[in-house]
């Protein structure tokens, strides 16, 4: 069924590695989902050739023939079976074809179009029949993609090889798209880091909109009227370097280990860019901060830094709630979205909703090409650089930074803002070093074999207590749960015993009284804050910084959920039944 996945393509002319080269791209992309793999190799003639398998791309031994052209596809299945049959490529007649989204009408479809015997259970079949159905009346290729992708209902990108046809051709609406290019060669993938050892020029595809690619050439169509379309080439500033792990076990400590610097390159705006989003804020008199996963709970933190900043009560909501809260929308809402990606569906879509109301769009995204970027009024980027773990740590923590130094320009301090933010920045890059994560490991191991865990904290604390939670069971498996810690007496109190761990985010009197109860129910209390208190078994330090505390606080639990991931023997990275990017709803 529905899939949202990594897409890469290749057609390189005069290379014979095509294969190799989508290989290594398709695994830099491993993050979109990796529960099964496939490639078509075009040879010199003849239909491509399709090997495709379950399991982890990057763990696959592939021998490809010598070719140019290539389209390859590593899944995250969301409904219907992780088989072989249902991995990607999928082949009907002429077509040979990959896809990223939800095709929600493909039983319809499948219905319409009959004549075909379907071997996988995927939406994707379909759309490669549907296709083929065109071009068997006649239609060119750029037709029959047209006429077979507006009867799709969902979100989608498809790339695909069509017999008889030179090159590749690929379509999008609501799924990324990107192609990069050089004089001899043209790739199409679902995201920069793919072919960044091979160009950093790309253009990138939007919305109803289709692209044809033989070697270095790429002509682009308008998907409704069929019109040629021109693109500008842009230079993308990532480096690849930053996309390979380096001297790093993986990806997540490596990220971990870069907020010694994203921090202050989070608050890389000059007063220009960032008054420009005040004025949005200012404009507006009711603000929707909405997000998903770990970007939502970096957005709660921004409910206590307007209130204690700015003096401002803002709205955080969870992008997949926000639908019961759109009849409140109207061309005087500012909607704020929060997101490392910039592309996951819940939010783009009440984005979509809000600004058909006439609402304003600011947006803080560290993929600066990403849909929700190009939508917006105003587009802060937060200058993570790429993230790929699917635990997002560095994105977190420049999401958080960037909000507090906005609720700063909004009350017009915003200088102040940046000298706390410069401060801790330091703070941050003094703390992480190799012995404050082995002493981290260290606790690790003493709780490791625990079932449960619990994280408390207040204020801006509590949502670090959700996310804390959210980065130990996603990387661990171990479950945790988060609580503001005044809430824990009205009921999860029932859940401590002897020696469950607790982690204590703060050292203010009302939590350390909190954490007294815990502790006189047999809690093991960890402290993880400023000060130490004598009631923590044990103690993590953190700078004391201020209103920008729950920036700081989090970062040793990330570093303690990748230990008890390690420890356990599950691959951080890549955790079951995850995805980095959710680009279906
Ligand atoms: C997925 C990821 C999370 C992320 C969330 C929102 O669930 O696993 O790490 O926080 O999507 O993604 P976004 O790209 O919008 O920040």
């Amino acid at each position: 069924m529905g899939v949202m996945c990594g897409v890469f393509a290749v057609s390189a002319e005069s290379r014979t590695d095509a294969g190799e080269l989508t290989l290594q791209g398709l695994r830099r992309l491993e993050y979109r989902g990796y529960d099964s793999w496939g490639f078509a190799v075009r040879g010199s003639d003849g239909p491509a050739t399709i090997t495709k398998d379950v399991g982890k791309i990057s763990e696959a031994d592939i021998a490809f023939p010598s070719s140019g052209e290539v389209i390859s596809h590593s899944r995250w299945a969301t409904h219907g079976g992780v088989t072989q049959a249902n991995a990607h490529p999928h082949r009907v007649g002429r077509v040979t074809l990959v896809h990223n989204g939800i095709c929600e009408n493909y039983a319809a479809l499948k219905q319409a179009f009959p004549g075909h015997e379907y071997v996988s259970e995927t939406d994707t079949e379909v759309i490669a029949r549907v296709i083929d159905h065109y071009l068997g009346q006649g239609m060119g290729p750029v037709a029959a993609i047209r006429q077979a992708v507006e009867q799709i209902e969902g979100r989608y990108a498809v790339v695909c090889f069509i017999d008889g046809q030179a090159g590749i051709y690929a379509a999008r609406r609501g799924s990324p798209l990107i192609i990069g290019r050089n004089e001899t060669e043209t790739y199409i993938a679902s995201d920069i880091p793919a072919f960044l050892t091979e160009t950093n020029v790309v253009n990138y595809l939007d919305d109803d909109e289709m692209v044809h690619i033989v070697g270095g050439k790429a002509e682009y169509f308008n998907l409704t009227t069929g019109a040629s379309v021109q693109k500008r080439d842009i230079a993308v500033q990532w480096q690849y370097e930053q996309a390979e792990k380096g001297d790093f076990a993986h990806f997540m400590i490596k990220e971990i280990t870069e907020q010694k610097d994203t921090l202050k390159a989070a608050i890389d705006h000059t007063d220009t860019e960032l008054n420009r989003a005040v004025n949005l804020l200012r404009e507006c008199n009711g603000a929707y901060f909405i997000a998903c996963g770990t970007a939502h709970k970096a957005a709660m933190v921004a409910e206590y830094f307007f209130a204690e900043v700015s003096r401002r009560k803002v709205n955080i909501v969870a992008a997949s709630e926000m639908k019961y809260f759109q009849q409140f929308v109207n061309d005087r809402t500012a909607m704020i979205a929060v997101s490392q990606s910039g592309e996951t569906a819940d939010t783009l879509e009440e984005l979509q909703k809000a600004q058909t109301k006439g609402a304003k769009i600011l947006s803080l995204t560290n993929v600066v090409s990403s849909s929700m970027a190009r939508m917006s009024d105003v587009h802060l980027p937060i200058n993570a650089g790429p993230e790929q773990a699917v635990a997002s740590t560095k994105a977190a923590t420049a999401q958080m930074a960037l909000l507090l130094l906005l609720a700063y320009a909004e009350s017009g301090r915003t200088n102040e803002g940046r000298e706390l933010l410069h401060t801790v920045a330091g703070n941050v890059n003094d703390m992480i070093n190799p012995r404050y994560e082995e002493h981290i490991a260290e606790i690790a191991k003493s709780i490791v074999e625990r079932e449960n865990l619990f994280i408390i904290g207040r204020g801006a604390l509590a949502p670090m207590a959700y996310e804390a939670a959210i980065k130990i069971q996603e990387v661990s498996y171990i479950h945790a749960q988060g609580f503001a810690a005044g809430e824990l007496k009205h009921g999860p109190i029932a859940l401590i015993t002897d020696g469950v761990p607790v982690i204590v985010l703060g050292d203010d009197l009302e939590t350390i009284s909190n954490a007294t109860e815990l502790k006189a129910r047999g809690a093991h209390l960890i402290g993880v804050s400023a000060q130490r208190d004598d009631i923590f078994d044990e103690w993590i330090r953190v700078p004391d910084c201020g209103t920008a505390q729950c920036i700081a606080s989090i970062i040793p639990v990330q570093i303690l959920s990748y230990h008890l991931a390690v420890l356990r023997g599950v691959d951080p990275d890549k955790p079951r039944n995850l995805a980095k990017s959710v680009t279906v709803k």
